[in-house]
């Protein structure tokens, strides 16, 4: 039999019901309590206790429960938004007595949520990682038609960032991949699309995503964005179309939502059409290893090796760069520009990355401030960086007689924080400054006359205070502290310890106050009237530096424009000094980039592998004009090396950044697709095969004449002749439809008869030297074809004992035998490099197995009818 809900659990359901979506942390006394279905989760993520809450009433089951205490939340709040939980704080917002004193004894105290905090509404240090971002996203399309067409909007609400741009159903996966995405919402019809365009990308899409039907109405999303920007109409955003309305209106709402109401400082939204950036998919990311390496390195990964910022709102933006290289020539010109500038301004670079370090993250100090949440410490950073910004400005002043636009730019934006900086500066007192506002002491002496008053006669009821705690002390014979609170004023402390140990009972003339858990509080009449006697001065001083401190921020607000303005100038300027610093560091070179079909790379080097390998082999690369290489070699040869590191020089030259080699140029790209490796997507339950199809589809619907195309083992997920037929096929439409710029390593030797008979397809090989039956890698790009797989040697290399080695040698020999006289066997990738050429059709336009894969829509199969046509093409086969 259920017994009825206590008042506190009532009220607790109450709080629930209205944030259903996060982990309510329900304030009782010391501790958060969080109850229910919540409790089970927060167990397990916290690994702290599960109990039950219980009322003494008979047949009272309880309630799952676990607690933390109240001192200590914030670092398990931490861990619950890491693993993508929301969190909805449940503060008491009144004492027991003013409870008591509403609405009469026994009453409940009352408790309401004052926070909600959502993986990507985070401003606090203690939540955000420095150097990355996590980004609030809105997604709103139209489903009328099938495909999902609209618009995704994105906000940093620790910096003020607001962006938006056009997605179709095709491209939402490659401009989420784009982002680094803390969460998402969306209206209701759209959930299912997006989360699953978040899996895609390696993230929990479920969980991700929450659903908010009505902020995203063409009405709500309207005044939601007249309110953030202050505006009658909102036509001067110039907000492309609806889509894009409802998309950054719904953005604001949900952050409102979260923030109880206030808003940081949002910039205009900024537009980006989705052909301004390289895409790139989340495959093809991961696979060149762009923002972390496939262990999950951030330090191995291309941004990894670029990144040496002076200040982590630049490496944040370098990210940003690194994730969303341009296609529009000028622009690249623009940042190569200014980078060059500075590579060939040795001294001026490292004055101005040594001014950089000087400055603190501004646009969150700005976002912690404007949202109530800020210290005096913000304001210190704010102080100190405003300093820095003379010299800053100046020394990219001397660079040039004139300045690169995007350098004169940012250096413009550098001005007007004049004013503020000395306000400032005037107002907070030295470093080091308190972290909280109650710590009280930011205030500069001799500031203001009235705080320097107060402050007197604090100091003096100082002296008063410690001569009546040393009388009380003696008195009692017990160690006590006078100290002071707002609801109490001041007031004896004893610790329990104290009382017990000493089996004392506290002085007659002492009234009880108080019982924490460590200590009892009490007064005395000569302390009730000196507190009478010195006023509360300081009460009033802590009163008189909150409202110096509300100036301040009225101050801050009043420039938070500017300040926004800084903080960008502040981060590109880092992010265009480090490219600088890094291509000079390893003598990198600047890439001609134009819109022509070259891709021309001399002595080209793969970034992350050469800082790494002290003698790399530099390699050239010539794709000028769709051409296609198909690259063969034996294992450890180099191959998988090389094709990285043609796309990351092209993403590199897209940034505007410089590139590893002796010369380069390069015609920019719409897109970049690779294909790597053959590892198996056992989380998404997909076999090596279907992942290999369904990525080689995309590529292969996707790609135009301006991509480039890197395909790495393609049929390798297959044995036989099923993986040659697909890769024969694929390199076939490649060259004579797309006519893009491609390279093609592969195991399958029969594809070099493709040399001479298709247009634009040359041989290449990563040469070795043989030696007394072993070989040696030379790691070096030359034109023909690998007459070997030398997998047997490989073995040898890698340690595999001798008498193995000695069999397989053996072995190798009579399949290969076999093979010749049979023309077809079951073959590995060893036996494949043995097997004639002449096995497979003369015509191989008309090959049956090409035609049935040119007919079939491989993103439509489900894996039984995958496995399906497999058996039906091994059969044909
Ligand atoms: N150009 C190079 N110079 C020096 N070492 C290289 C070079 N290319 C590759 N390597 C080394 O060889 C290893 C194997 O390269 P990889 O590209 O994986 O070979 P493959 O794909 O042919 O099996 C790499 O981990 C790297 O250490
Ligand atoms: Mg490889």
């Amino acid at each position: 039999m259920a017994v009825a809900d206590s008042p506190v659990i009532q009220q607790y359901k109450r709080a629930k019901a209205q944030y259903p979506q996060a982990i309510v942390m329900f304030r009782m006394g010391d501790f958060y309590e969080i109850l229910g279905d919540d409790a089970a989760i927060a167990s397990d993520v916290l690994k702290i206790t599960l109990t039950r809450r219980r009322t003494a009433q008979a047949g009272d089951e309880g309630i799952p429960m676990c607690g933390v205490p109240y001192h200590a939340a914030e670092g398990y709040i931490g861990k619950l938004l890491e693993a993508n939980y929301k969190v909805a704080l449940a503060e008491q917002t009144e004492t027991p007595e003013q409870a008591k004193k509403a609405r009469g004894s026994g009453a409940l105290v009352n408790r309401e949520v004052i926070r909600l905090y959502t993986p990507g509404t985070l401003t606090e240090e203690s939540y955000l990682p420095a150097e990355s971002s996590r980004l609030l996203v809105a997604l709103y399309g139209s489903t009328e038609t099938n495909r999902m067409e609209g618009a995704l909007a994105w906000m940093d609400v620790s910096t003020g960032d607001v962006g938006v741009r056009s997605v179709t159903q095709g491209s939402l996966p490659m401009v989420l991949a784009g982002l680094s995405v803390g969460e998402g919402v969306t209206p209701p019809e759209t959930e299912t699309l997006f989360a699953q365009a978040l899996t895609q990308n390696g993230a929990d899409g479920r969980r991700l995503v929450s659903v908010h039907p009505g902020i995203f109405t063409p009405h709500a999303a309207q005044e939601s964005l007249k309110r953030a920007y202050g505006l009658a109409d909102i036509g001067g955003l110039g907000l492309p179309d609806e889509a894009a309305v409802r998309a950054v209106g719904g953005l604001i709402g949900y952050a409102e939502l979260t923030q109880m109401g206030k808003l940081p400082r949002l910039k205009v939204p900024s537009l980006v059409a989705s052909t301004a950036r390289l895409s790139i998919d989340p495959r093809t990311r991961r696979n060149l290893e762009l923002t972390e390496s496939l262990a999950g390195r951030r330090a191995d990964s291309l941004l990894g090796v670029l990144d040496a910022c002076a200040t982590s709102a630049g490496a944040r933006l370098l990210a940003r760069w690194v994730a969303e290289p341009l296609t529009d020539v000028a622009a690249i010109a623009a940042r190569a520009e200014a980078v060059t500038l500075l590579v060939t301004h040795a001294e001026a670079r490292t004055n101005l990355r040594n001014h950089l370090r000087e400055t603190g993250d501004v646009a969150r100090c700005v976002s912690r401030l404007l949202l109530g949440r800020g210290s005096p410490r913000d304001l210190g950073v704010l102080r100190s960086t405003g300093t820095v910004l003379p010299g800053l400005a100046s020394t990219i002043q001397a660079l040039a007689p004139k300045l690169p636009p995007l350098l004169a730019h940012h250096a413009a934006q550098l001005q007007g924080l004049g004013k503020l900086t000395a306000k400032l500066a005037e107002a907070l007192a030295d470093d080091p400054l308190p972290a909280l506002i109650r710590e009280g002491g930011f205030v500069r002496q001799g500031y203001d006359a009235e705080l320097d008053h107060l402050r007197a006669m604090v100091t003096d009821s100082t002296g008063l205070l410690e001569a009546l705690e040393r009388k009380e002390a003696a008195a009692s014979g017990m160690a006590l502290k006078v100290k002071y609170n707002q609801v109490w004023g001041y007031y004896l402390e004893v610790t329990k310890a104290q009382l017990e140990s000493a089996g004392q009972t506290p002085p007659a003339h002492w009234v009880h106050r108080q019982t924490t858990t460590q200590a009892h509080r009490y007064t005395t009449p000569e302390l009730m009237a000196l507190e009478r006697d010195l006023g509360s001065a300081g009460a009033q001083a802590q009163r008189r530096e909150e409202e110096i401190l509300a100036e301040l921020l009225e101050a801050v607000k009043a420039h938070s424009m500017a300040l926004l303005d800084v903080s960008e100038a502040l981060a590109t300027l880092d992010v265009l000094a480090n490219l600088a610093h890094v291509a000079a560091r390893q003598t990198w070179v600047r890439p001609v980039v134009d819109a022509s079909d070259a891709f021309d790379v001399e002595n080209g080097k793969h970034p992350v592998v050469a800082s790494k390998v002290g003698d790399f082999m530099p390699n050239g690369c010539n794709l000028t004009g769709g051409q296609l290489w198909l690259l063969t070699g034996p294992n450890m040869a180099g191959k998988s090396t090389f094709l990285r590191q043609n796309a990351l020089i092209l993403i590199l030259a897209q940034m505007g950044s410089y590139v590893p080699a002796t010369r380069a140029h390069i015609g920019v790209a719409d897109a970049v697709f690779s294909r790597i490796g053959a590892a198996d997507d056992l989380a998404a339950g997909q076999s090596t095969f279907m992942v290999e199809m369904v990525e080689t589809a995309q590529i292969l619907n996707r790609a135009t004449p301006k991509s480039m195309v890197i395909l790495d083992e393609l049929g390798r997920g297959t044995a036989t002749y099923d993986g040659l037929a697909i890769a024969w096929a694929c390199v076939e439409d490649i060259a004579t439809r797309l006519g893009c710029r491609t390279l093609f390593a592969t195991h399958y030797h029969e594809l070099t008869a493709l040399e001479g008979t298709l247009p634009r397809v040359s041989c290449w090989q990563v040469a070795i030297k043989e030696w007394k039956g072993d070989i040696i890698f030379l790691h070096r790009v030359e034109k023909g074809a690998a007459t070997g797989s030398y997998g047997v040697q490989v073995a040898k290399l890698a340690g595999v004992p001798a008498q193995v080695v000695a069999r397989a040698a053996g072995l190798l020999e009579g399949f290969t035998k076999t093979s010749r006289g049979r023309g077809v066997m079951r073959v590995d990738e060893l036996s494949l490099f043995a097997a004639p050429v002449a096995a497979m059709p003369e015509t191989p336009q008309e090959n049956p197995i090409e035609a049935k894969l040119k007919r079939v829509d491989v993103d439509s199969l489900t894996a039984r009818e995958a496995l399906n046509m497999l058996y039906e093409l091994k059969g044909m086969a």
